[in-house]
């Protein structure tokens, strides 16, 4: 009862945007880039659908540690919850700055999200960190993408975007070290699917 009630208070805060970090911003101490207009829009859209990403982050880790067998995959998964955590008030912090605003859709993407997270835990550890290190591998591709997308003088968005791909590289590594078995290509295939509707539309809203 305990645990649901605090999955309910991260579920809540997740989607009203309260939550803290652990550890500074990766921006801090990078000096604000000389943008244009059009520059921090793209910045902030591309930030804000990296903020849905982590939005998602929250509740798969969330749908997973609650349905988790083994204590050692809990304590991970738990770890790396807090990480995402942390994610999501970077980018949160850095749409702010840009001027941006996150998606209205986010209490939407969280319940998808959790529902994808227990039907995955419920499929056993095995299978469950299976999904997860995918997920991580094309977050972290995802990420590269944008580092390549973001305008050129954007260093503080960089400094975060990095900063994100190298936690999401290591969680991936620790979901396999775990025991992950390898998903199918055509579950690969169809994430990838879901995750490119997912990103066109945060993209805009
Ligand atoms: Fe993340
Ligand atoms: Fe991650």
């Amino acid at each position: 009862m305990d645990a649901l009630i605090l999955h309910l208070d991260r579920a809540l805060r997740t989607v009203a945007g309260v939550h803290r970090a652990e550890r500074a911003s990766p921006a801090a101490g990078v000096p604000e880039g000389a943008l244009h207009a059009g520059a921090r829009a793209e910045a902030a859209a591309l930030m804000r659908v990296n903020h849905v990403g982590e939005v998602c982050a929250q509740a798969l880790y969330q749908g997973q540690a609650l349905t988790a067998r083994e204590p050692d995959i809990r304590r991970s998964l738990e770890h790396a919850a807090q990480e995402e955590q942390d994610h999501l008030v970077w980018s949160a912090q850095r749409i702010e700055e840009l001027g941006g605003r996150a998606s209205l859709l986010n209490p939407l993407w969280y319940g998808g999200a959790l529902a994808l997270g227990t039907v995955a835990g419920m499929c056993g550890d095995r299978w469950s960190l299976a999904f997860l290190a995918e997920t991580e591998h094309q977050v972290e591709e995802h990420l590269s993408g944008h580092l390549e997308r973001l305008p050129a003088g954007d260093r503080r968005t960089r400094a975060v975007i990095r900063a994100m791909r190298d936690d999401e590289a290591r969680h991936r590594d620790s979901a396999l070290a775990l025991g992950a078995a390898e998903l199918p290509e055509p579950v690969k295939l169809g994430m990838r699917a879901v995750a490119k509707v997912m990103t066109t539309i945060a993209y805009r809203v």
